[in-house]
């Protein structure tokens, strides 16, 4: 036992750095390095069956870990002191994923992360850039697509599988003859966020732009983390409201009904700002009391309204070859209105998992490549 370390009743006190931190007794022993099985690397140890509270009667500092032998238990624990110096600091175990994200204005533009497929499938710098811009800035262009629809699932599969949504595994923005979705059509398509009325919506969209020599039709995108910030800043109760109740949201069509309550402004445990979700063409009637209403609409006019400022919008063609690649609960995207008979537009599209961005991230900041050793647009 060294002097730094005290033990009480149901916890222990030691010096982590320059601070005095208190450790919970379950919680050391389920951070114990044997509850971890080496093979399936899945946890071992059930604190449920131990027949009463764990009590230490020693704890040291040996070889870079927390050493404790416990009352009840002839085991002796070790607990990397790393995790208890994260602890400390931060609260939870450091996460390579957990980067600050970038908010980003309309002059983004030449600042999006453009990086060729053939470097994201190739090469692991290539592809920890593609996921670092991901979960920095919430978009990336991926250039030089090599052509035909299994092009994209190669991409996709880069980071995790396909997630399915309402409209199957992939779906194809086009004109339509009878469409289901004003993105079928040539017409202007508001700002939004996709298929809110599912679930679990949308985690990261692709899509590919097979081709477009149509006249208008400019692809529209906006940091929608940015636009809440400012809300917050211009009006925190606005922002506590947007930010606290969910709103109902559809997808109906003759066979289906989807349903479901989103918070138009996602933060995370810290009370940062991880997404919006916004779909005024999706949206279903709202259901808040009556009362709560007064408030809450003109909350909502507010972020709407702040969100249609030039200040935020960032504009550019799709081009044939290239793959926009973005965080669908984050940034909100549209298109202009184009002449249908000018020339052929067709996107393809799909989603993956926002959880199978940061796992593929992870795996590789863990192998030492934390996607910095690239430049985040090509210089070809
Ligand atoms: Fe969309």
């Amino acid at each position: 036992m060294t002097d730094s370390i005290s033990l009480s009743e149901r916890g222990l006190t030691l010096e982590v750095g320059a601070v005095s931190q208190y450790f919970n007794y379950y919680w050391l022993r389920d951070a114990c390095i044997s509850c971890i099985d080496p093979q399936t690397r899945e946890r071992i140890f059930d604190s449920s069956a131990l027949a009463n509270p764990p009590r230490a009667t020693a704890a040291w500092i040996e070889d870079g870990g927390l050493r404790i032998s416990w009352a009840e238990e002839a085991v002796i624990s070790c607990v990397p002191m790393a995790l208890l110096h994260d602890m400390a600091k931060q609260g939870r175990p450091h996460d390579p994923a957990d980067l600050p994200r970038n908010l980003w204005l309309c002059d983004f533009e030449s600042r999006i992360a453009r990086i060729p497929q053939s470097a994201v499938l190739d090469s692991d710098d290539g592809r920890a850039r593609f996921c670092r811009a991901l979960i920095e800035d919430g978009i990336a262009v991926v250039t030089g697509m090599e052509p035909g629809k299994e092009s994209l699932t190669a991409l996709v599969e880069s980071l995790g599988s396909i997630t399915p949504s309402a409209e199957g595994y992939f779906f194809e923005v086009r004109v339509e003859i009878a469409p289901t979705n004003l993105a079928f059509t040539a017409g202007p398509l508001e700002m939004h966020t996709d298929l809110p009325g599912e679930e679990a919506a949308p985690g990261l969209q692709f899509l590919h732009c097979l081709e477009n020599t149509v006249e208008g039709g400019m692809s529209l995108f906006l940091d929608g983390a940015a636009v809440a910030e400012a809300l917050r800043a211009q009006d925190p109760e606005a922002f506590r409201l947007l930010a606290t109740y969910d709103i109902p949201f559809f997808y109906r069509h003759d066979t289906l009904d989807y349903r479901a309550h989103q918070r138009v402004i996602e933060t995370d445990q810290q009370g940062n700002v991880t997404g919006v979700t916004i779909s005024q063409h999706l949206q279903d009637t709202l259901d808040l009391p009556q009362d709560m209403l007064d408030d809450y609409y003109p909350a909502f006019i507010k972020f709407i309204r702040l969100m249609q400022e030039d200040r935020f919008l960032v504009r550019f063609r799709s081009q044939a070859g290239n793959c926009v690649v973005f965080d669908n609960h984050r940034i909100v995207h549209g298109r202009e209105g184009y002449v249908a008979d000018s020339g052929k537009r067709h996107l393809r599209g799909c989603y993956c998992d926002r959880g199978a961005l940061r796992s593929t991230y992870r795996v590789l900041a863990k192998q030492g490549f934390d996607g910095m050793a690239l430049p985040a647009r090509e210089t070809a």
